[in-house]
């Protein structure tokens, strides 16, 4: 690896120990920033041509350099094997050795603290409306196991006992749902994202006459931070986004432990296809949902990288400290995890297949329609309160005689209340059960058929 010029070595007669150099450098990851600082490189160029230090011609050549740089690294890998401290002085290095002294001035009136804030923002801007995608994509395929079994009926839970039958397209949708706030959130905080530090420079602002404004509309950015002392100290942005991912996580992770839960053999509500499965190395009869298991256990790892920039940065005095090198590696390692995790439960959705009668079996046992029933003595005028007190005796006799409700003789049923009549049989049966729930967001077939047709709308439109 050559070896090139550090950025600051004016004022130093010794040498760096070699050990801590390693320690210093961002290079080997900040790479990912490479093309954002072209192009942020790029703007400040056009800026300082704006402000009168660059001629038009100079400028011209400093960024016909710069593209240069872009390219040349595009087809030689080898190009950035360069030991550099960091993407910046990569960059700069390289400018140098095209340009010459033009490109010796091209940091005036920039620092790294305003060009590495730059570079991020912009790189994590593109960065989000990708993961945005992803987003969409997983819901699609959330969207797809909904159709595949339209007339699927599973128990739903409260406290992981049996509650209320619910569609298996209804339960898709409610990750749809959760996917669909977190494209809201990112939506958000590409807000804040889209905001320009450069012209902060190190710390107190530029002393050239920069037109920051139309820097900004060069590199799309949609408003100039305001004060130098944030613009070059804000890590909000890290935070936020680690943050989103975090939730998004969170809700691949809920995802997962539903599935595995379903795919034992106490439940056996949904299988597992073998592409996404494992096997034990000694127990020859198992299937592992390790796809799923890793979904949920890389969440934690994501959460992780939240906790831990909170905690880089609660400390820090204004403005840039060199802490806030760690948001690197926490943001490619939140995103690279996120992204993949996303793909993954996609894949996963694509292979799972839902044992219908037995998942609507279960649905039939366990008092499910319990509340159907005190529904039905509500609509026969009696209070609810009532009818729920009415209910629980009429369960506790069933359980005696272990009979689910619907098998009870209308005889038994009435001695607890002659409100009940023959018409209580179609009011306990899973059709009608599922059907009454007809409001808005509920699970009744017409109302999910329609919910699905609005999700479906809504990623091809
Ligand atoms: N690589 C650094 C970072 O990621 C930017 C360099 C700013 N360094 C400095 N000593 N002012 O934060």
């Amino acid at each position: 690896m050559a070896n090139s010029e550090k950025l600051w070595g004016g004022r130093f007669t010794g040498k760096p120990n070699e050990i801590f150099a390693r320690f210093n450098r961002s290079f080997g990851f900040d790479i990912r920033l490479f093309e954002a600082d072209v192009q942020s490189s790029i703007a400040h160029a056009n800026g300082l041509h704006g402000a009168g230090l660059f001629s038009e011609k100079e400028a011209a050549l400093v960024t016909g350099s710069l593209r240069t740089i872009l390219m040349l690294a595009k087809d030689d890998p080898d190009y950035l094997k360069l030991e550099s401290e960091d993407v910046h002085s990569f960059i700069e290095t390289r400018l140098v050795e095209l340009a010459g002294d033009l490109g010796r001035r091209i940091h005036s009136g920039r620092s790294r603290n305003d060009q590495v804030a730059t570079a991020f923002r912009l790189w994590l801007r593109g960065e989000i409306d990708q993961l945005t995608k992803d987003l969409r994509d997983t819901q699609r395929e959330l969207i797809a196991a909904a159709e595949r079994h339209r007339t699927v009926v599973l128990p739903g839970y409260t406290h992981l006992q049996r509650a209320q039958p619910v569609l298996w397209a209804h339960w898709c949708l409610a990750y749809f749902e959760m996917f669909e706030r977190d494209i809201s959130r990112l939506a958000d905080v590409r807000k804040r994202v889209n905001t320009l530090p450069l012209g902060a420079a190190a710390i107190a602002g530029t002393s050239f006459a920069v037109d920051r404004e139309a820097v900004a509309r060069e590199l799309g950015f949609e408003r100039v931070a305001k004060n130098s002392l944030d613009a070059v100290s804000d890590r909000d942005f890290t935070i936020e986004f680690v943050g989103g991912c975090a939730l998004i996580m969170l809700h691949l992770s809920r995802l997962a432990e539903d599935l595995i839960i379903y795919a034992s053999t106490e439940f056996g509500f949904v299988a597992m296809g073998d592409a996404v499965s494992t096997g034990s190395s000694l127990m020859p009869q198992k299937k592992n949902p390790d796809a799923l298991e890793l979904i949920r256990g890389k969440a934690g790892r994501v959460f992780g990288h939240h906790a831990g920039l909170l905690a880089v940065m609660k400390g820090l005095p204004l403005a840039y400290n060199k802490d806030m090198q760690e948001d690197k590696e926490a943001v490619f390692d939140a995103l690279d995890t996120t992204r993949t995790c996303l793909e993954v439960a996609g894949i996963v959705l694509k292979h799972v297949s839902v044992k219908e009668e037995r998942a609507r079996a279960a649905a039939m046992h366990g008092f499910l329609n319990a509340t159907e029933l005190a529904d039905y003595l509500v609509r026969k005028g009696v209070p609810f309160r009532t009818a729920h007190d009415t209910v629980g005796r009429i369960v506790l006799s069933a359980i005696e005689h272990n009979r689910e409700l619907h098998e009870m003789p209308l005889e038994d049923l009435r001695r607890h209340s002659d409100r009940i009549e023959a018409d209580v049989f179609t009011a306990l049966g899973l059709e009608q059960t599922l059907a009454s729930k007809a409001a808005i967001g509920g699970t009744a077939p017409a109302r999910v058929a329609e919910a699905l047709r609005e999700a479906r709308a809504l990623v091809d439109g």
